[in-house]
């Protein structure tokens, strides 16, 4: 039994919280990753730059929200087929190289709206420290999204 002074019956409603946004975390690392991969284009070397931090935020919200779970008495739901079932995320749709851009930004924009969902639920929810989590996230995630965007022709 953990010693966290937080119920159990308000652990156990934010633990599948954490859990959808841990595989939209996962997720999101992916697409981030694949986009560095395959991007093409005049802006080749500043997209393919941005896309790594994406991909090194989405990687530190899993580990955070993955942590926080583990914090909470809960188990981190981590491997991959799990993300895959169940991420909230939209089809990634790419055709060519330049489609990269505007493919990670919806997905970064979807993300960033779970976040700030997930952080209002926590708070409804009476755990400060989730909804500080993913409201620290989201604003990461804010910023990561205009820098995508300003590269939009
Ligand atoms: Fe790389």
């Amino acid at each position: 039994m953990p010693r966290i002074d937080l119920p159990a019956a308000t652990r156990n409603k934010i633990a599948p919280l954490l859990t959808a946004r841990l595989a939209d975390a996962i997720d999101m690392q992916a697409r981030a990753k694949h986009a560095h991969w395959n991007i093409t284009g005049s802006n080749f070397i500043a997209l393919h730059e941005l896309f790594d931090k994406v991909a090194d935020h989405a990687e530190n919200a899993a580990d955070e929200i993955a942590e926080r779970t583990r914090a909470l008495g809960h188990d981190a739901q981590g491997l991959l087929p799990h993300a895959a079932k169940t991420t909230s995320l939209p089809t990634y749709k790419a055709k060519t190289g330049e489609d990269h851009l505007p493919a990670l930004a919806d997905s970064l924009a979807a993300f960033g709206k779970l976040l700030r969902a997930a952080s209002d639920t926590a708070d409804e929810l009476d755990d400060a420290n989730t909804a500080d989590l993913f409201t620290a996230l989201s604003r990461e995630n804010d910023k990561l999204l205009w820098f995508l965007e300003s590269h939009e022709s």
